[in-house]
């Protein structure tokens, strides 16, 4: 299965989350691995060129850090330029169709404020719908979300960002079935 990771951080050589999160794709070349915000400094986004990508690619992996309780403006407008009527959806739209999509998040929240009556109100799961709607509007399947917490400078260490590391390679290779089970 071909995959391709999108990272949508606004700085991802300042980042630590996101940027331990790539640390054993170093070595791995049968995932690309993009920098959005790099390709695109003027936000100019080259929707021909993004449109054979995902038709080169099966699963497509949309990591960002959480800002307000949202992705980075720059992931909003790649949705907004790339999935277009025609060729997304619409009439002949269809080449998102059965496209596995999954998000891949870092929070600085924990886990625990994202419930119902917690100290953020509402879950990831929740939180996330606009965008799997978006991808399911287009006819993508829409794979269970990678969200590791805590992430900023009191919360979880280099070390068990290393093992996260590990395990969400893992998760974005893994078969759609047992990762919905
Ligand atoms: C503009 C902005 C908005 C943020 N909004 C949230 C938020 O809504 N919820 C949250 O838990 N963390 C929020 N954070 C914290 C980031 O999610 C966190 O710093 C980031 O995931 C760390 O990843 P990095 O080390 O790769 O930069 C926000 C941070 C910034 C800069």
């Amino acid at each position: 299965m071909k995959t391709m990771i999108i990272i949508a951080h606004p700085d991802l050589e300042s980042s630590r989350a996101n940027r331990i999160l790539m640390q054993p794709y170093k070595d791995k070349e049968d995932v690309v691995i993009r920098d959005l915000y790099k390709e695109y400094p003027d936000w100019n986004i080259d929707v021909q060129r993004e449109h054979a990508l995902l038709d080169e690619h099966e699963r497509v992996v949309l990591q960002f850090p959480f800002y307000w309780y949202s992705s980075p403006p720059l992931l909003k407008k790649w949705f907004d330029d790339v999935f277009t009527y025609g060729w997304a959806f619409g009439s002949g739209g269809h080449h998102l169709r059965d496209k596995e999509f999954m998000l891949a998040t870092t929070v600085a929240g924990s886990e625990h404020e994202y419930r119902a009556g917690g100290g953020n109100l509402y879950t990831m799961s929740e939180l996330l719908r606009p965008i799997q709607r978006t991808i399911t509007r287009c006819g993508g399947t829409f794979l269970p979300f990678y969200a590791i917490h805590d992430v900023d400078k009191a919360g979880v260490s280099d070390e068990v960002l290393q093992q996260e590391a590990v395990r969400y390679a893992e998760i974005v290779a893994a078969p759609a079935i047992p990762l919905a089970h």
